[in-house]
């Protein structure tokens, strides 16, 4: 955690100067206004519904907006009312309830395909204030669960494979996000890497390899960004339940991270009033649990045992001090006007800056404009672009392209399991670029067709989509519905084919030496199909690097069978991850595999050159340096990585920081990243906290995880860091 926000911790929140916070801290109006709460007003504000008519006891009240929650205000105190919606994606659909709509972002990974922090920023920002125009003054965003396994349904919600990485990015969008006066959550806390069993699954794991993995990603997450809220996860961690684990909330997150917000559920994560000890402060979406727990039950014991009346007094001071932070007291949101164009805008510039150029041997790419005939292929590409399904799916403004059910018997799984167009269609999009151009569309349903359409074609772009989704991982990383068939027939026919995928993670690609270039443009959002027409097209400059390693098989990964795969639905399982804390690339450098594609992978349309890296150790730290020219013909993006490569114990490969450098040709640029020591160091469980050993420390630049300049060594003394 910052020394910064520990020390304004230590001494109060009321330590920072009138000047910065107001006449009145957070810390201390939520003192005060604590101090006159009922007991009743006080259980009020520790538990809520899902503000949807689910369920026979529950009623919406009118204030409430239609949302994932909603938690009553205490308007004689000023206190407003929480009214939650996902996600990080955008306002959402809610299981097809709300219909006015908003702006979908491209996904979690494509956004962090861009290695941009500040895209992340103004995204937050533009999902945070459409939030607030609707009235809304939660997100429940900030997903920070690392893509530990390639199959999991929800890896499009996050930022990748890598905890620096997604530390950084999921920061920028809490903070884009808080910045409106709306809170953010960061979730799902933690080690919930997988959705087949997530309600019952047990992680085991230990204290290093959490803490070096997908806690770290979380430390990260809420020192940047220091969202209100950290919402628990549903899985059990080493026994108890993620939202029940005293080790996890009370231990890490508020005793080792001083963490001044609050905790609140996941929805129907809450097993037993007892949790409010174990450190959770709000039960949401309670007519998911077995029963309220944080309403009757809670009151009684509050007014019996001390230590749960001392404790509600925390989950509200809690509460009440976030809600002061970040200004939903002061400027709760308002129904206001939205310019969804401006807003698109924003989604497009992200969906740019990450769309992925994997192959392109003969460069192919970017499409000259004089192909005469071209056909574009699959992926339902007239009509739109495909997105995630869950709880983030955001519907557009004006109604999907079209939904596609994908089956569900409940009305929960039937909303869960439907796959979404978002109407920003590709083929659109090309032919405005192409003007000239003679453009055949085929579907792509039976390859044989799609193939003769192709062979009458100068080029071809065929489009693949798979869909992912929440409440359900993938059975494996092969593209669904034959379209690998498609592929085959098509770049057979002909080479000069550009593959378009649109997924929500990791493929297989068996068809790859065949295609004349492989683009993955994720769930690349509202704009998705300009986005890809302006990469394909260079426009702009490929700029996304992958953030999540592409596997050459499923019998690399570390659980070759999906864990669960084969079990009843919530049979509970003990889930052990193989490669410990050594996630993704780190898995891949440490059993010297190759993958398809390496984390940090990614053409540009330019070619740079680097020169030597260097690493000095200064009064403020660790800083690497190096210069970088664009030596190609049109403007381009670089994205130098830094790898720790080595340490006094031995060889490990770790990102330690990097920068995105847009460069004219011709020119030269230096980046300077600094690099945080909790990067170099291990966890010690004996010491309970990070220890660097004294020694020498190799790293080296890279333009992916596996394509490694030479190294260059700092000698450095042995450290003891606080947890
Ligand atoms: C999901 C959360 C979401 C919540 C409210 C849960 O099922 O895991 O990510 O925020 O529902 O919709």
């Amino acid at each position: 955690m910052g020394r910064v926000w520990a020390v304004v911790f230590a001494f109060g929140i009321a330590a920072i100067p009138a000047s910065a916070q107001g006449p009145v801290s957070a810390d201390e109006w939520a003192h005060s206004t604590l101090a006159k709460l009922t007991l009743d007003e006080k259980i009020s504000l520790v538990h809520g519904i899902m503000a949807i008519p689910l369920g026979p006891k529950v009623t919406v009240p009118p204030e409430a907006i239609l949302g994932a929650g909603y938690i009553p205000g205490i308007p004689r105190l000023g206190i407003p009312a929480l009214k939650e919606t996902d996600a990080s994606l955008g306002v959402a659909y809610v299981m097809g309830l709300r219909h006015d709509g908003a702006t979908a972002l491209p996904s979690g990974l494509a956004s962090a395909a861009s290695w941009d922090p500040q895209a992340a920023y103004q995204a937050g920002a533009m999902i945070g204030q459409e939030a607030w125009r609707k009235g809304f003054n939660v997100l429940l965003a900030g997903g920070a669960n690392l893509a530990r396994e390639p199959r999991n349904g929800r890896n499009f919600e996050y930022l990748g494979e890598d905890p620096l990485l997604t530390g950084t990015m999921a920061g920028e969008a809490i903070r884009g996000i808080q910045d409106q006066h709306v809170i953010s959550t960061a979730k799902h806390f933690a080690l919930n890497d997988q959705e087949t069993g997530r309600h019952v699954l047990n992680v085991t794991i230990d204290d290093a390899a959490a803490r070096e993995s997908d806690l770290l990603a979380f430390e990260l997450a809420i020192e940047r960004g220091r969202p209100g809220a950290v919402m628990c996860s549903y899985n059990r961690v080493n026994g108890p339940y993620a939202c029940d684990s005293e080790p996890l909330l009370n231990g890490v997150l508020k005793s080792d991270w001083h963490y001044p917000g609050w905790v609140m559920s996941d929805w129907g994560a809450v097993p037993s009033v007892a949790a409010a000890l174990h450190g959770l402060d709000q039960e949401s979406g309670e007519q998911l649990d077995t029963e309220v727990f944080f309403g009757n039950s809670l009151r009684q014991l509050a007014q019996t045992d001390a230590t749960y009346r001392a404790r509600l007094d925390d989950m509200v001071l809690r509460i009440l001090r976030a809600m002061r932070t970040v200004g939903v007291t002061d400027h709760s949101g308002q129904p206001a006007a939205i310019d969804y164009d401006a807003d698109g805008a924003v989604a497009q510039h992200v969906a740019e800056e990450g769309i992925v150029v994997l192959t392109n041997p003969r460069n192919v790419l970017p499409l000259s404009g004089k192909a005469r005939r071209i056909a574009i292929i699959g992926g339902h590409s007239d009509i739109g672009v495909i997105s995630g399904g869950g709880s983030s799916q955001v519907a557009p403004p004006g109604g999907p392209a079209a939904t596609i059910p994908l089956g569900g018997l409940s009305q929960i799984d039937a909303f869960l399991h439907t796959s979404m167009y978002l109407p920003s269609s590709p083929v659109a999009a090309i032919r405005a670029h192409s003007a000239q151009a003679q453009l055949s569309y085929s579907s792509g349903e039976y390859p044989s067709e799609a193939a003769s359409l192709a062979r009458q074609s100068d080029l071809v772009i065929v489009f693949v989509t798979k869909w992912m989704g929440e409440g359900v991982d993938t059975p494996d990383l092969t593209l669904p519905a034959g379209q690998d068939d498609l592929i085959r027939a098509v770049t057979a026919a002909n080479p000069n084919t550009v593959v378009v995928l649109e997924t929500g993670g990791a493929v297989l690609m068996p068809w790859l030496e065949q295609a004349g270039a492989v683009v993955e443009a994720w769930y690349p959002g509202a704009r998705g199909g300009q986005a890809i027409a302006r990469v394909l097209f260079g426009d702009v400059d490929a700029s996304g690097r992958l953030p999540m390693t592409f596997p050459a098989a499923t019998s690399q990964l570390p659980n070759p069978v999906l864990p669960g795969a084969n079990l009843e639905a919530e049979q509970a399982f003990d889930m052990t991850y193989p490669e410990g804390s050594n996630v993704g690339y780190r898995w891949y450098a440490a059993r010297g595999s190759k993958p398809l594609f390496p984390f940090g992978y990614g053409l540009s349309y330019t070619q740079f050159a680097f020169g030597p890296l260097a690493v000095n150790s200064g009064p403020n730290g660790l800083t690497a340096t190096v210069a970088v020219t664009n030596t190609g013909a049109r403007e381009g993006v670089a994205i130098p990585q830094v790898y720790l490569t080595s340490a006094p114990e031995g060889a490990r490969e770790r990102l330690v920081g990097w920068r995105r450098l847009v460069l004219k040709p011709g020119e030269t640029k230096t980046m300077s990243a600094p690099i945080e020591l909790k990067l170099l160091a291990d966890w010690q469980k004996s010491e309970h906290g990070w220890r660097m050993a004294g020694g020498t420390y190799a790293f080296s630049l890279g333009e992916s995880a596996d394509r490694l300049g030479p190294s260059v060594t700092v000698n450095l003394g042995g450290k003891r860091l606080p947890p």
